[in-house]
């Protein structure tokens, strides 16, 4: 059977095997042998965990073997957002940066925070964003956590995608649906993100 290596990163590889995707976590040889694995096997088990959990916007789970830190998840077949953004219109971004809101709340109601949440994790199937890459994720009621998950996200589009950041990340605000509370501790740590890049100059 064919397998094909899809993508090669500095934590996993992952394969496409007809219509599935094997992602393995490699060994890291400047990390301590046994923290290593420890560390490996732990993304391993949260991303299952997820994957499991959010099944309606991130890719089906097939099976999960914690020994070799590897998962065999549906493949998804489409763009990812980082390499879509700029070229699409401004009619398709407002409705997939209102999908990709109203997919955090529900992670967020779930007390899912994804942990990555990065332009290079989110498939396009056409207009429909797909949450991958759950390794980071953890649980969590806190405010805080979710606007820093949000704030990540911002800090992504503006550092990778500048001219279309601000815009798109209002956009997904308003599907997202932030309480008051969340929107105080969005700005909260904005501010704190900007006075400490502007303390690091
Ligand atoms: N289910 C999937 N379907 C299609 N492509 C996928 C799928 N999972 C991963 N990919 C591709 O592989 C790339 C890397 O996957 P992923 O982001 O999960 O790993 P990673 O960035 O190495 O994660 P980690 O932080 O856990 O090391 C993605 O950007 C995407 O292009
Ligand atoms: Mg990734």
């Amino acid at each position: 059977m064919v397998m094909e290596l899809l993508y090669q990163g500095a934590e996993s590889f992952v394969y496409k095997k007809e219509e599935r995707v094997i992602k393995k976590r490699v060994p890291k040889s400047y990390r301590l042998e046994e923290i290593d694995g420890l560390l490996r096997r732990q993304r391993t088990k949260r991303e299952a965990k997820v994957l499991e959990k959010a099944a309606s916007f991130a890719p089906q789970l097939f099976s999960v073997d914690i020994k070799t830190a590897s998962i065999e998840m549906e493949y998804v077949k489409g763009i990812l957002l980082k390499d879509a953004l700029s070229s699409l219109s401004n009619g398709e971004r407002s409705v997939i940066a209102k999908r990709i809101g109203i997919i955090i709340t529900t992670l967020h109601s779930k007390d899912i925070i994804h942990g990555d949440l990065t332009t290079a994790n989110i498939i396009l199937v056409g207009e429909r964003p797909v949450l991958i890459d759950f390794g980071l994720s953890f649980f969590s009621r806190k405010l805080e956590d979710k606007a820093v998950d949000l704030h990540l996200l911002n800090q992504v589009l503006e550092a990778y995608h500048p001219l279309e950041a601000e815009n798109f990340f209002e956009m997904i605000l308003k599907g997202y649906r932030p309480s008051a509370d969340l929107r105080l501790r969005l700005a909260k740590v904005e501010s704190r993100g900007r006075y400490k890049s502007r303390g690091e100059l």
